[in-house]
């Protein structure tokens, strides 16, 4: 089959999407759409490389926003049926807003629509998708109870990529997850994988619910739950 295989600026599911992606580019042509969100975050959770390492070649390309200027010339392809399926997996409260508004100013949304004119069926893995709380893990995070004030902060010196403000927290913009922070500090206080409690909002859910019913494309709770429909 020839999938694209679209990631959004989720946090919540991405290990699991990026999993499910690896999985499928063993057996099948997989083009690689990111948002200009899920670049960075893709970046902090360390999973960034991973989803390069998956493109090469036609019809497995990486697209990005950025790549794709304002445009998304790329979509044109699923407009015209030259994929058998489009997955959004995990896709954010803010790209499901606006597919169910019809607005498609995003790669991801773009490409959802141009798969609608195309009659491409699409595979959703919402994150808003239960009311109530939800545990999710976040990117790499300073412990200021653990942090001693150090003059020199060895994990801000070993930050290949200048993200560690020392004594104060790590710019997400900069970090691309490699984990050497975590290694550096002697007291342990830059920590990775925190589970943290969230609650889903009417709103969110409220449009989940609509995404379901729109032709063509069917939701999914968990991105595992794909690989048993293809
Ligand atoms: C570390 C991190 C994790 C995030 N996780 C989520 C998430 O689980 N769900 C969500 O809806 N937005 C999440 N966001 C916020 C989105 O990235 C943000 O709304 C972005 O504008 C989405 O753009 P996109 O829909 O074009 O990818 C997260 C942001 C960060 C920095």
């Amino acid at each position: 089959m020839r999938i694209g295989f679209a990631f959004t600026g989720a946090g919540h599911l991405l290990n699991e999407s990026v999993q499910v992606a690896e999985k499928l580019a063993k057996n099948h042509e997989v083009t690689v759409f990111i948002s200009g969100a899920a670049e960075e975050v893709l970046k902090m959770y360390g999973l960034y490389d991973c989803v390069v390492r998956l493109t090469g070649g036609k019809y497995r390309e990486l697209a990005t926003d950025s790549n794709q200027k304002f445009s998304y010339p790329i979509t044109g392809r699923l407009s015209i049926g030259k994929y058998d399926l489009l997955i959004v997996s995990p896709a954010t409260a803010n790209t499901v807003a606006k597919i169910v508004n019809g607005i498609a100013d995003t790669l991801v949304t773009n490409a959802v629509a141009q798969a609608g004119k195309g009659a491409v069926k699409t595979f959703m893995v919402p994150v808003d998708i239960h009311p109530g709380p939800v545990d999710t893990v976040l990117p790499s995070k300073m412990e200021m109870s653990k942090c001693q004030n150090c003059d020199e902060c060895i994990a801000a010196v070993t930050c290949p990529e200048g993200a560690i403000i020392p004594h104060d927290e790590i710019d997400l913009t900069k970090c691309v997850g490699c984990g050497l922070c975590r290694n550096s500090c002697p007291y342990n206080a830059i920590c990775e994988g925190k589970i943290i409690t969230i609650y889903m909002r009417d709103i969110d859910i409220r449009n989940t619910e609509k995404l379901s019913s729109i032709d063509d494309i069917q939701i999914f709770e968990n991105p595992f739950d794909i690989l048993e429909f293809i």
